[in-house]
């Protein structure tokens, strides 16, 4: 038999991880297992929308495992039923079908893109996506992803994606063809490391896909659920997209996703799509607690202007390091750091008890609880302002 030797080992080593246990967290903030706190600007990667272990969340959950966990997808239950009818009730969707994560709902919008094609448009298949986008790790999603490390793993790709360039348009244009059924794109790239789509080029896409018949996808699975200060990005734009999916957010923490269409892109017949755990009256009870809340117009409001606030603290904090420019949204932000230091800065702020990510040598990403406050903000500044203080000691020193 195996001998585990240290409590690492048991794991798949799929990624590098510093060797610290957490086992705690509230709010903003998360403990590991040897008391020390940290102020948590990451979230689950985007994905705790109301901070770490908010009570409505606890509260649903606990409330809905005495009522009912599963009773097989097969059939209904009354928290996805609710939580479907409050999605398209707060967005442009009209269908929504319940996944477990952001990939497998990204795998239903290009099987339900690829549905379409199949029953309107002759078979089209091809779908046009985003060089530096990021789509999720199945190897369809791994395939429609431009994330450049993804291009030699697993080969054969799944065929049928071409890469666009973000905001050009006539690199779009240049790509349809016959078997053009869908163009899809995150409307901010967040792991390529916070690249938005500008509104005028939403518009424009919109327009362009109108003309040429071709259904518009948008992945909101990290820009979704008023990461950006609306509940959804494409709401800034004035859009109204044919597909839509959701993950990280939506749950709260939970493993939750949804693929929203509207009624004339709804296209699934009975055999096309299902799976076990989709739509679970657990998930979706936690869902709709989660929406509850994020729905509201003062959490969003107060959302977007925690988003401002921190956008004009990371631009003094730039402007005082001699750094580069702040992009994104809401509080999907990064901070462009000029030099391949991000690496550094993430591992000091760690030993500080700081949260951050890096998802480019040049950058910092920043993607807090939407509830935080003006003092965590406050906190998270000083704590980068001492350590870009120090990176810049070493670098005049040097
Ligand atoms: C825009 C986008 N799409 C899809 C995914 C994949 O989601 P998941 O990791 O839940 O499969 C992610 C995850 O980071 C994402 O940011």
């Amino acid at each position: 038999m195996l001998k585990v030797s240290h409590p690492f080992d048991a794991l798949m080593d799929i990624t590098g991880r510093p060797q610290t246990i957490f086992v705690r967290g509230e709010g903003s903030y998360l403990w590991d297992d040897t008391g020390k706190r940290y102020l948590d600007f990451i979230q689950g990667w985007a994905v705790n929308c109301l901070g770490h272990a908010p009570d409505v969340m606890a509260e649903a959950i606990a409330a809905q495992a005495k009522l009912l966990i599963t009773p097989s997808p097969a059939f209904y239950n009354a928290p996805s039923l609710k939580l479907a009818k409050a999605s398209v009730e707060n967005s442009c969707f009209d269908r929504v079908f319940f996944a477990n994560s952001g990939a497998e709902a990204n795998e239903g919008a290009i099987k339900l893109a690829r549905k379409y094609g199949a029953l309107h448009k002759a078979g089209a298949y091809e779908i046009i996506t985003f060089e530096g986008g990021f789509h999720g790790r199945t190897l369809a999603t791994m395939s429609a992803s431009g994330k450049k490390a993804f291009a030699p793993l697993f080969e054969p790709k799944v065929p049928g994606f071409r890469k666009a360039k973000l905001n050009d348009l006539a690199s779009v244009e240049q790509l349809i063809n016959s078997n053009t059924v869908a163009v899809m794109l995150e409307p901010i790239q967040g792991e390529a490391g916070v690249w938005p789509a500008t509104d005028q080029f939403l518009q424009e896409l919109r327009a362009l896909t109108h003309d040429h018949g071709l259904l518009l996808i948008v992945d909101e699975i990290q820009t979704g659920m008023g990461r950006t200060g609306k509940l959804f990005h494409y709401e800034h734009a004035c859009i109204t997209p044919d597909i839509m999916t959701l993950g990280k957010g939506i749950g709260g923490g939970v493993p939750l996703a949804a693929l929203l269409a509207t009624g004339g892109a709804s296209c699934f017949e009975h055999g096309d799509q299902g799976g076990t755990f989709n739509g679970n009256p657990l998930m979706c009870a936690v869902g709709l607690a989660v929406l509850e809340q994020v729905a509201e117009p003062a959490f969003l409001r107060a959302a977007a202007e925690a988003g401002q606030c921190l956008e004009a603290e990371l631009q003094k904090l730039s402007a005082r390091h001699g750094l580069g420019e702040v992009r994104g949204r809401g509080l999907l932000l990064a901070l462009d750091l000029k030099l391949p230091i991000g690496t550094a800065i993430v591992a000091q702020a760690f030993e500080a008890g700081l949260l951050l990510n890096s998802p480019r040598p040049d950058a910092l990403r920043f993607m807090p609880a939407l509830n935080l406050t003006r003092q965590e903000i406050a906190e998270m500044i000083d704590q980068l302002d001492a350590i870009l203080t120090r990176c810049g000691a070493a670098r005049r020193v040097a």
